[in-house]
């Protein structure tokens, strides 16, 4: 997120800043330790001025503070910290003045409308549906009617809609979660990569204590959230690329279709690797796409399933696998 510099930044703005970062942010604990008041000083007005960006959403001012608290401060990633950095951007977007305002266009997706409108959107035209071999969960799910293309349109960031498809991947970690329940149950669980939802919403309903959906993409968080209310379930969607931080305070990482481009599989490798090393457990779930570590890999089951992109009715073999240690091989 580019930091632009305002020289004539109003002060009441910097204090506003100011005070979010110590009250509500506050990753290191220090809000209650006078002396400690300009530990935060030096982020405000990089703070300020990605928070000025028409198209600054609370979920990328967000993950702007989460990636400040980890990569500058060194503060391991955490489901609590992710709390923090959400609660602080929501304060944050939410107490814009009017000369801030006056620069965020009628189309900022994070406004209250524009949320509002996508959910809205969602709703309308991509109908909740049982999915294939997973009846117990239903989906929002885009067909040939749903005009995704008015979102992009709408929205020049608009990217793939992956969140509103089934992927083979998903579709057979999903299953495996709700047949073996002992696998999540109980556990703290993280869907890295999550989409639509799917996997967080199999392991939510097999009883793991809490789960976390985390993407990159900003319409998935409200897929998600409509995704997770359709099936009565507790998810809480964050929007971060966590493969670049520390491994988050979780028992079990979930991964759905994940290893489909070369460079995000290493990378996704290299981040469950760090993950194992914290003795979390990692649960993939694959049709058997090119850039999976499959040398890594010990298979748990098989299933087949209708990919995207391939005609109803047409299954592809896909497994779930859990990662292995280095040393194991
Ligand atoms: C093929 S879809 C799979 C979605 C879901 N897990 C499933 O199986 O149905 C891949 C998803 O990963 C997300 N993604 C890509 N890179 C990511 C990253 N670095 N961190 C988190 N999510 C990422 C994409 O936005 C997309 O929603």
């Amino acid at each position: 997120m580019p930091a632009m510099h305002d020289r004539n930044q109003p002060k009441d703005d910097l204090n506003q800043v100011r005070i979010i970062l110590l009250r509500v942010w506050d990753p290191i604990g220090i809000g209650d330790v006078p002396e400690a008041q300009d530990e935060y000083d030096s982020y405000v007005e990089d703070i300020l001025a990605a928070l000025s960006q028409a198209k600054a959403t609370a979920d990328m001012i967000a993950a702007h503070l989460l990636q400040i608290a980890t990569d500058d401060m060194a503060l391991p990633n955490s489901p609590a910290l992710i709390e923090r950095c959400t609660q602080a951007a929501k304060r944050l977007t939410g107490t814009r003045t009017g000369r801030m305002q006056s620069r965020i266009s009628d189309r900022d997706p994070d406004s209250a409308d524009d949320h509002d409108w996508i959910r809205r959107f969602i709703a309308a035209n991509l109908p909740v549906l049982p999915v294939p071999n997973i009846p117990e969960i239903r989906l929002h799910k885009a067909g040939p009617q749903s005009g995704l293309r008015r979102l992009a349109k709408r929205d020049p960031q608009f990217g793939s809609p992956y969140w509103a498809h089934y992927w083979g991947g998903g579709l057979v970690l999903a299953r495996y979660l709700l047949d073996r329940p002992e696998s999540v149950v109980g556990r703290r669980v993280l869907d890295l990569g999550a989409g639509s939802g799917i996997v967080s919403i199999a392991a939510a309903k097999s009883g793991a204590a809490e789960v976390w959906a985390a993407d990159v993409d900003p319409y998935a968080m409200v897929a998600i959230e409509l995704n997770a209310a359709a099936n009565n379930v507790s998810v809480q969607p964050i929007l971060a690329d966590l493969t670049k931080g520390e491994p988050p305070d979780v028992d079990v990482i979930c991964v759905g279709d994940l290893f489909y481009e070369a460079a995000l599989a290493k990378r996704v490798t290299a981040f469950l690797d760090r993950c194992l090393g914290q003795g979390i457990a990692v649960l993939i779930g694959d049709p058997w796409r090119a850039h999976l570590p499959t040398a890594r890999l010990r298979l748990l089951a098989e299933y087949a399933v209708t990919d995207f992109g391939e005609d109803i009715g047409s299954m592809r073999r896909s497994g779930v696998f859990t990662l292995e240690h280095k040393s194991h091989r």
